[in-house]
């Protein structure tokens, strides 16, 4: 039996599978976000202890026997957070999310500082790592005095299970700390932003054993023999382990919260300039680019909660096919973007209302937004020398046949969409732990799903959708000079 936790920012989640893969049972917790001021992110750690103890609690009292035959534990973690621990390893304060932007002026200067792009890979982004320490040395100097070590979320997880301090690549890839090329810290990078390797963990490749189970927590658990806790990773590359993706030419879009465009990549290959994110994968000597835009079905939400019906509700106003671009336009900036802007101010717009503009429109408008939004990261992508040919579809938006139908249709490659299963970022860290144990290579565990049907681009369109796309491309520099 192998454990997945995946500690996401909305909740955590543990899924127990057997040798095989074949899923045996999964519980969730949620966990709370904290916005104290305008562009603030913060989550407590013990909430994260707290969701995990009590989703293993519900496994051991619905699946006694097989937990307690666990063998590895993987982890999946939402990336970039700053957790910060003291000399004795105590809390310092909460942890600052990926999706706070209080940093950007010190992102900006590191971004700007000689030799960061080059050896990091990618733009200093605002909810990276490293800008939030220089934050915490001008606002919070009593705290950053008090700093002997700099968590990722899900590692300091891995300390309340293994009582090990440790990291592993890809989450570490997100810090602007580590030199992505080589695998390793850079005193460079650390020295630009004012810290130091000792207050890093060391570091190991996501399928690599990186501590045991603490005999209390195991006994609590009623768990007898050994359990091997490995590296994991950051949440995207674990996904892309969920789903088979490490080898070039695999990729994927997801339609989560935020919607990325993923391609997996066996060499190091950067190009910041492109805003597309360079990290290294969660399996050793590979590499994964993407590109993240910071809304997706976020936008569904927001226009959900606005106009009182259900994201499903809406989605359903729209038929199962696409019929070409409406007139209504949609940005969907609603909490800045990444790729290709990197524009942390930038917010949302909608155009060209009219009185009669239905609930159906303003529906079809932000699925439009954001499928433009996505095929930038395309072609920023494109731009790097990564060439997707097919790609899976997968996260909570791809139920929506009518939205992947006009994504394929926008970066014009077929999208397939696996069968109903659990192979989420889960699943991928279970699979990192089954590697670790055994020893087997990661091809022989982690097999792409199942695919249901493929969406294939609608030739009839792709000119109709490419104009629109088009003119998508010559709003954000007016809407830029607006925002300012
Ligand atoms: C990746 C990123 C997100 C977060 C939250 O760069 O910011 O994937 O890890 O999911």
């Amino acid at each position: 039996m192998y454990l997945g936790l995946d500690l996401g920012t909305s909740g955590l989640r543990a899924l127990l599978v057997r040798d095989d893969g074949s899923i045996v049972a999964s519980a969730e917790r949620s966990c709370r976000v904290q916005h104290p001021h305008s562009g603030w992110s913060e989550q407590d750690p013990a909430e994260w202890i707290s969701a995990c103890a009590a989703a293993l609690e519900e496994l051991k009292s619905r699946v006694p026997a097989e937990l307690s035959a666990l063998k590895g534990i993987g982890l999946s973690g939402h990336m970039h957070g700053a957790t910060l621990l003291d000399a004795n390893n105590k809390v310092l304060r909460p942890c600052i999310l990926w999706n706070d932007t209080r940093s950007a002026a010190e992102a900006a200067v590191l971004d700007s500082t000689a030799q960061v792009r080059d050896l990091s890979g990618n733009i200093v982004f605002p909810g990276f790592t490293a800008p939030k320490l220089v934050w915490l040395a001008k606002h919070e100097p009593e705290v950053y005095a008090k700093v002997a070590k700099v968590l990722l979320p899900k590692d300091y997880l891995r300390f309340w299970l293994t009582g090990e301090l440790y990291g592993d690549m890809s989450d570490a890839a997100g810090t602007s700390w580590l030199d992505v090329g080589a695998r390793d810290w850079s005193d460079t990078l650390l020295d630009a932003s004012g810290m130091r390797r000792d207050q890093m963990p060391d570091l190991v490749e996501g399928s690599e054993v990186a501590g045991m189970l603490r005999s209390a927590l195991a006994s609590d658990w009623g768990i007898s023999g050994p359990v091997s806790v490995v590296g994991g990773g950051g949440d995207n590359a674990v996904a892309a382990c969920g789903v088979g993706c490490f080898n070039e030419g695999d990729g994927f879009v997801s339609l989560g919260t935020s919607g990325v465009v993923l391609a997996a990549k066996n060499s190091f290959s950067p190009k910041p300039e492109s805003a597309v994110h360079t990290f290294c994968h969660a399996i050793p000597k590979t590499w994964y680019q993407m590109g993240v835009i910071l809304a997706a079905t976020d936008c569904m939400n927001w226009l959900s909660g606005n106009l009182g019906k259900s994201p499903a509700e809406l989605s359903g106003l729209l038929s199962d096919t696409i019929q070409g671009p409406g007139s209504v336009q949609f940005m969907p900036y609603l909490s800045g973007e990444r790729t290709p802007h990197n524009d942390s101010h930038i917010r949302g717009a909608f155009l060209n209302l009219d009185i009669a503009t239905s609930h159906a429109e303003l529906t079809q408008a932000v699925m439009e937004g954001v499928g433009f939004a996505l095929r930038d990261n395309y072609e920023a992508l494109k731009s790097t020398g990564t060439d997707l040919t097919r790609v899976l579809g997968i996260g909570g938006g791809s139920k929506s046949r009518y939205w992947v139908e006009m994504i394929a249709t926008l970066l014009n490659i077929p999208v397939d969409l696996p069968e109903a299963g659990d192979f989420g970022a889960a699943l991928g860290a279970a699979r990192l732990a089954m590697v670790g144990v055994t020893g087997a290579h990661p091809s022989d565990i982690m097999s792409r799903p199942n695919v249901a049907e493929t969406i294939d681009p609608r030739a009839d369109l792709t000119e109709a959708y490419d104009a629109a796309y088009a003119r998508y491309r010559t709003l954000y520099p007016t809407l830029k000079a607006l925002n300012t």
